[in-house]
C-alpha cells in the first residue's frame, strides 16, 4: 500500500481507450479507475459544459430545451471536435493525481478512421490537460494486445472489435497491423435497426436507450435454445399514446441481421486478403472477439459457422482496449514502435 502511494507520488501515467459509446481511464498501479458514457451535456447554442460521463448520459433524450445532450464521437470519428476535447479533459482531470510530482505520461486509442487533424486535437487536449508525453495507439492493436495476444510474434493474430459506432477487424503479426478493415457498423447501428423495426412492424417508437436495453437483454445472432421475451415500453404512432407490447429474441434477430451481416462482410473481406502464411496461423488460432458487441449472445457462432475458425471471446470485451493501453505504458520501448506515426496513413 505505502509503496504504491509512492509510486504513484511520482507518476500516474494513464491509457485512455477514447471510444464512441465509452472512455476509459487506465492509470498505472491503479488499474481501471473511470469507465463513463462519452456523452457531454451542453447549454444550447453555447460550448457550455453543464455534466459529462453517466451524469449527461441520463439527460439523453431527456431534455429541456436549453440543455443538449451530445455524444461528440460518432460512428467512430470526432464529429464535435471542441466537444471531444473538453470531455477528455474532464476525465483526465477528474483520475489525475494532482499531487503527482511528475506529469503523467498518457497513451490514447483512438479510432482508426480519425485523421491527422483530429489525431493533433487529441494529442493537444491531452497536452492541455496536463499530459508531459501523449502517445497514439489504433484501437485494434490496444486491444489485440489487451486480450493478450502475442502480437509481436511472427505470426497471425486477428482481432475483431465490436464497439458502439465502429467494427474493426485487424490481423496483426511482427507488432504491426497487416491488414485492417473498418466498418461504420457497430452497437448503435443494431439499436437503430431494432427502432426502425419496431416502427415498421408495431407503429411503435421507442427511444435509443430503451433499444440498447432491448438488445442486451434479449438481442441475439444465432438461434437460442429458449427465445427469451422482453415487454418494451414506447409510444404508439397511430393513437400517439404511451404503449407496453411484448416483442421476442427472434424478431429481434431479424431486426439486427442487416447490420450483422456488414460485420460478417468485414471479418471474410479480412480473411480473404490475408496473406496465406498468416491464414495459415489463423486456422489454428481463430480469432478473438473485443468490444461491448462481442457480448451479443451467439456471435461467436454464427462467425465461427461462417469462417469455419475458432472464435474466442475476450474475458472483458468492453475493457480489452483500455488494458491494452496500461500493458503498452509498461513498456515504453514497445509503444515506440507501434505508435501510430502523425504522418502515417495506417
Ligand atoms: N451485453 C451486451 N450485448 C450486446 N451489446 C452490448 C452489450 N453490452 C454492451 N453492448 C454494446 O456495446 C457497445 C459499446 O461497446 P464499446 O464500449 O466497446 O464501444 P466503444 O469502444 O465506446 O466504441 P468504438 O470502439 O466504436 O469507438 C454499445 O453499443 C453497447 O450497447
Ligand atoms: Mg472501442
Amino acid at each position: 500500500m505505502i509503496f504504491d502511494r509512492i509510486l504513484g507520488m511520482f507518476s500516474s501515467d494513464m491509457g485512455i481507450d477514447l471510444g464512441t459509446a465509452s472512455t476509459l481511464v487506465f492509470v498505472k498501479g491503479r488499474g481501471i479507475v473511470l469507465n463513463e458514457p462519452s456523452v457531454v451535456a451542453i447549454q444550447k447554442g453555447t460550448n457550455r459544459v453543464l455534466a459529462v460521463g453517466e451524469e449527461a448520459k441520463n439527460m439523453l433524450g431527456r431534455t429541456p430545451g436549453s440543455i443538449v445532450a451530445i455524444r461528440p464521437l460518432k460512428d467512430g470519428v470526432i464529429a464535435d471536435f471542441e466537444i471531444t476535447e473538453s470531455m477528455l479533459r474532464y476525465f483526465i482531470r477528474k483520475v489525475h493525481n494532482r499531487k503527482a510530482l511528475i506529469r503523467p505520461r498518457i497513451v490514447v486509442a483512438i479510432p482508426s478512421g480519425i485523421t491527422e487533424v483530429e489525431k493533433r486535437a487529441v494529442k493537444d487536449s491531452a497536452e492541455h490537460a496536463g499530459a508531459r508525453e501523449v502517445y497514439l495507439i489504433e484501437e485494434p492493436m490496444a486491444a489485440a494486445i489487451g486480450v493478450g495476444l502475442p502480437v509481436q510474434e511472427a505470426a497471425g493474430n486477428m482481432i475483431v472489435d465490436i464497439g458502439g459506432g465502429t467494427s474493426e477487424v485487424a490481423i496483426i503479426s511482427l507488432a504491426g497491423i497487416v491488414f485492417s478493415r473498418s466498418v461504420r457498423v457497430g452497437g448503435d447501428e443494431l439499436d437503430e435497426a431494432i427502432i426502425q423495426y419496431l416502427k415498421r412492424t408495431y407503429n411503435l417508437l421507442i427511444g435509443p436507450r430503451m433499444a440498447e436495453m432491448i438488445k442486451i437483454n434479449i438481442g441475439s445472432t444465432y438461434p437460442l435454445e429458449e427465445e427469451l421475451t422482453m415487454e418494451v415500453k414506447g409510444r404508439d404512432l397511430v393513437a400517439g399514446l404511451p404503449k407496453t407490447m411484448t416483442v421476442n429474441s427472434e424478431e429481434i434477430r431479424e431486426a439486427m441481421a442487416e447490420p450483422i451481416s456488414t460485420v460478417i462482410e468485414a471479418v471474410r473481406i479480412s480473411l480473404e486478403r490475408c496473406p496465406p502464411e498468416l491464414s495459415a496461423d489463423l486456422v489454428d488460432r481463430g480469432m478473438v472477439l473485443a468490444g461491448g458487441g462481442a457480448m451479443l449472445r451467439g456471435l461467436d457462432k454464427l462467425l465461427s459457422e461462417e469462417t469455419g475458425l475458432p472464435v474466442n471471446i475476450a474475458d472483458e470485451p468492453i475493457e480489452s482496449v483500455v488494458l491494452g493501453t496500461g500493458k503498452v505504458l509498461q513498456e515504453l520501448r514497445f509503444l515506440k514502435r507501434i505508435e501510430v506515426d502523425e504522418k502515417s496513413t495506417l
